[in-house]
């Protein structure tokens, strides 16, 4: 497995991988790898040739107060999970390496960005649109993937690359649970024994959003109140939001009908926690579905 911190350098592998004519697939991340970075290495060695896996801790995602400098990091354990699972490089810059100079220029989606997650973190999806940016600048690869985990992430994602014309195919990979439900993150790391018990109140508020679509409910006021129930009855959880959103615009919708976002955030302890689930409700028929 290949090893670049230089821009030119992983620029220069991908290049002469492409005219060798292989396809280059990215999997952009910020480390601390587990099970659920890994699903989107294997979701691409089904559609490249070469797999690349980025490993970079954005400095322009986070806002002062947030966790830019206590979040998990451990190259030598990614090294070893990333070649395990057939990455062929790791693209692992430093900042003054992405960042030569102080951030000015930016891509950005104002509308998705302010919705959702960017009502809490309004400076959050900029950050991640710049970088993903800048790595496909960086790296020119044919296909990206990008988790279910985190689907405004990859909603935006997909918009950027359609209004911009990036040359890149966007694979979203579904959601990795623990047993329990709890979504694989890295910042799962934070929570203490107690708090780990509590988490999976996230994906029950969200399974008992299903049902209540399932069971007929059509009140999108109705089933968001169902899952912020869920939350709210575990003491060590502090419910942030809980939506049924439209899946691509990310907007409240009027009744329980078309592609659907039902997301949910909350603090549990020290940690800031994330999950959804993606449905196609047409009629009586409601399916799962990705961004
Ligand atoms: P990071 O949180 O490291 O996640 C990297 C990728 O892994 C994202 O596409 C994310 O959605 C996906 N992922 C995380 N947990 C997952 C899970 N349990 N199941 C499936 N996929 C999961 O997201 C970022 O980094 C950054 O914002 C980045 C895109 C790298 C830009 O800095």
């Amino acid at each position: 497995m290949k090893w670049f911190a230089a821009v030119e350098e992983v620029r220069r592998f991908s290049r002469a991988a492409r005219q060798a004519g292989r396809r280059i697939g990215l999997v952009p991340t910020m480390g601390y790898l587990h099970d659920g970075h890994l699903a989107l290495v294997r979701a691409l060695k089904a559609e490249a040739d070469v797999v690349i896996l980025s490993i970079f801790v954005n400095p322009l995602q986070f806002a002062p107060h947030e966790d830019f400098e206590r979040y998990p990091r451990d190259m030598e354990r990614d090294r070893r999970l990333a070649e395990a699972a057939g990455v062929d490089a790791v693209f692992a810059p430093d900042v003054a390496e992405m960042y030569p100079v102080a951030a000015e220029t930016y891509v950005e989606i104002p509308t998705l960005s302010a919705r959702l997650d960017g009502e809490s973190r309004p400076t959050h999806f900029r950050g991640v649109t710049t970088v993903v940016t800048k790595l496909f600048l960086a790296i020119e690869p044919d296909v990206a993937a990008f988790g279910q985990k985190d689907a405004q992430q990859a909603v935006i994602i997909k918009r950027m690359v359609r209004e911009l014309l990036f040359p890149v195919r966007i694979v979203v990979v579904p959601t990795v649970r623990e047993p329990d439900g709890l979504a694989l993150s890295s910042r799962n790391v934070y929570l203490g024994p107690e708090e780990r018990r509590a988490a999976p109140a996230l994906w029950r508020a969200l399974q008992t959003g299903e049902a209540r679509i399932r069971r007929g409910e059509r009140d999108p006021a109705a089933v968001e109140a169902a899952m912020a129930g869920v939350m709210a009855a575990e003491p060590l959880v502090r419910p942030e939001y809980a939506r049924v959103l439209n899946l691509d615009e990310l907007v409240s919708v009027p009744t329980v009908a078309g592609r659907l976002l039902l997301a949910v955030a909350a603090r549990v302890g020290p940690a800031r926690l994330i999950d959804n689930l993606c449905l196609e409700v047409e009629g009586d028929t409601v399916r799962p579905t990705l961004p």
